[in-house]
């Protein structure tokens, strides 16, 4: 017997040792995600983990030194091609998957006018499409094993939107939603699904998003190991979300869902528009 969730038996082999339970991580090589692959490491789970540059190899090696199985794949998630490329590793392991963390995501920063229709789609392909594409396999997988528990990174992004990151706002509104509606389909099936919502992060976000002469990019930032433990404990415990980071997050997030969105819109302009860093 196997834990799945809080309490139940753990799967044993026919030689009764235990089996470990299995973990998928997208976005692993830096920032978050490479902090929420450490905790499942030190919490002893098995991991498949994802990215598109080579440093994910680097990641997997640090991982292996806490004495779990790593496999490191190297794909472009904003192509289906490497999400399925991805899916055919986590499937090639027989065990079920205990966990999924689904956080892959890039920022873009600027006037929509202004920037790249290419960038722009490849991040609505990245932030939406392998949340989607990658959940649909694991849901299928973690239904038909009765259990199971899936993180998405979202953000307090997601509740308002976001002048000069217009997509970006988008795409993290979209699997924020996504996030709470497959949550209440998956809750009879025993399959916990848990938003991470991350305020202003100390990772390579803003350098990559063009966002570091902005007031979020230049502004104090939360530590990514911070976040991902509060997350890592949101999601074994099957919270629906988690702000994560000091109270003023907490209250961005909030405010941004009840005030109206022209409302919500400025108040993140302020903090997204170029050059506001010196404002
Ligand atoms: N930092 C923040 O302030 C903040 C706040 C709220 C939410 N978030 C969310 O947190 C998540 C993680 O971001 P982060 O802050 O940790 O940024 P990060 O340090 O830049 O990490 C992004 C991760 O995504 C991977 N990735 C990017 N494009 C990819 C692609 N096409 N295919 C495969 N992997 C790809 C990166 O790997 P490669 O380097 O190999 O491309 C990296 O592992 C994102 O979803 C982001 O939207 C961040």
């Amino acid at each position: 017997m196997r834990t799945t969730r809080g309490g139940q038996a753990r799967v044993m082999t026919h030689t009764e040792s235990p089996v470990r339970q299995r973990a998928v991580v997208t976005g692993a090589s830096s920032g978050i995600g490479r902090e929420l692959a450490r905790q499942l490491a030190a919490h002893d789970f098995d991991l498949v983990v994802a990215a598109e540059d080579d440093d994910i190899e680097h990641v997997a090696q640090e991982l292996r030194g806490s004495g779990v199985a790593v496999q490191a794949v190297r794909v472009d998630l904003a192509r289906r091609d490497g999400v399925d490329e991805l899916w055919s590793v986590v499937e090639g392991d027989a065990r079920p998957l205990d966990v999924a963390v689904i956080n892959a995501g890039v920022g873009f920063g600027g006037p929509f006018a202004e920037t790249s229709l290419d960038d722009h789609l490849r991040l609505v392909d990245l932030n939406v499409g392998h949340t989607v594409h990658l959940a649909k396999h694991v849901v299928d997988r973690m239904v038909g094993q009765g259990s199971g528990r899936i993180l998405i990174t979202s953000s307090i992004a997601a509740s308002a939107p976001a002048p000069y990151q217009a997509t970006y706002g988008a795409s993290k509104s979209f699997v924020q939603s996504f996030a709470e509606g497959l949550r209440r389909e998956l809750d009879p099936h025993g399959v916990s699904v848990t938003a991470l919502q991350p305020g202003p992060t100390d990772t390579e976000f803003f350098v990559r998003a063009d966002m570091e002469d902005t007031k979020v990019g230049a502004g104090p930032k939360d530590d990514p190991a911070e976040v991902a433990r509060e997350g890592f404990e949101a999601m074994m415990r099957g919270e629906d979300h988690v702000v994560t980071g000091g109270a003023s997050n907490s209250v961005q997030a909030t405010v941004g869902s009840v005030v109206p969105d022209r409302l919500g819109a400025r108040m993140q302009e302020r903090q997204t528009k170029p050059g506001s860093a010196k404002d």
